[in-house]
């Protein structure tokens, strides 16, 4: 097995980690979605089974490989994904990550038929709804020891996150900021802040796939540490 050389300190361990957009029907043809390329969940997910963890990885639709060893559940929308969720963890997880860029808003009510262009009028208006917080829900109902967020924001970065993390109850967020389009969406590399109560670290920009093996040897090191 290839990853045989690293210590497999996470076996025994439940990871549960989402990943990619969600996406949000509007009518059968049509959808609301984000930029999200699924690549940092994924490679975190690969990090943790390097490690021995077991990993469920809740995927919106994206275009890439799932790591192998990963159980994959393949989900669309918001609601599907807190679902899914919350299935795969009725018994307490050892850690969630949220990676998901999940869709803030959905259509109040979607259309059962392809929306037609009205020729008698120039606008359109849709009335949306707020999506369930995954993650806060979650964290309220305490189902993972560790829960870990992300915090995609264009300005007041770790402000915005940190705000984040106590709003939602997590025990770490993990910053990017997605101004700047070297890192962060559909890029290979990523550069984060990691925040947790009493700390901040800033790891250097690196690869998606190394920036992951570090994060979650963060994650492993704040659960020791925590004991
Ligand atoms: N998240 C979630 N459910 C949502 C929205 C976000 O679980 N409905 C999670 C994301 O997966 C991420 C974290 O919450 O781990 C922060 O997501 P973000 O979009 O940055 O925060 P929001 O609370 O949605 O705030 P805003 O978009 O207004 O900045
Ligand atoms: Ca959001």
């Amino acid at each position: 097995f290839q990853y045989s050389h690293i210590e497999q300190d996470l076996s025994g361990q439940h990871w549960v980690i989402t990943a990619g957009p969600t996406m949000e029907a509007i009518d059968p043809v049509r959808f609301i979605s984000n930029h999200s390329s699924g690549k940092m969940g994924y490679a975190l997910a690969k990090a943790a089974i390097a490690r021995g963890a077991k990993v469920t990885l809740i995927s919106g639709p994206v275009q890439i490989a799932p790591p192998a060893g990963a159980t994959i559940i393949a989900v669309k929308s918001a609601d599907e994904m807190l679902a899914a969720c919350e299935q795969s963890m009725t018994t307490q997880a050892d850690v969630f990550i949220g990676a998901a860029a999940v869709a803030d808003f959905k259509m109040k009510v979607a259309s059962n038929q392809k929306m037609k262009k009205q020729s008698d009028t120039e606008e359109v208006t849709l009335t949306l709804v707020k999506n369930p917080d995954i993650i806060a829900t979650l964290a309220k109902h305490k189902r993972a020891k560790t829960i870990v967020g992300f915090a995609a924001e264009t300005q007041n970065v770790i402000e915005y996150a940190k705000s984040k993390l106590e709003r939602k109850g997590l025990d770490i967020i993990i910053a990017n900021d997605v101004s700047r389009s070297d890192i962060g969406f559909n890029q290979d590399e990523n550069q984060v802040t990691v925040i947790t109560q009493d700390a901040t670290w800033l790891p250097d920009k690196a690869a998606k796939s190394e920036l992951a093996t570090q994060l979650v040897a963060f994650i492993q090191q704040h659960i020791k540490s925590a004991l």
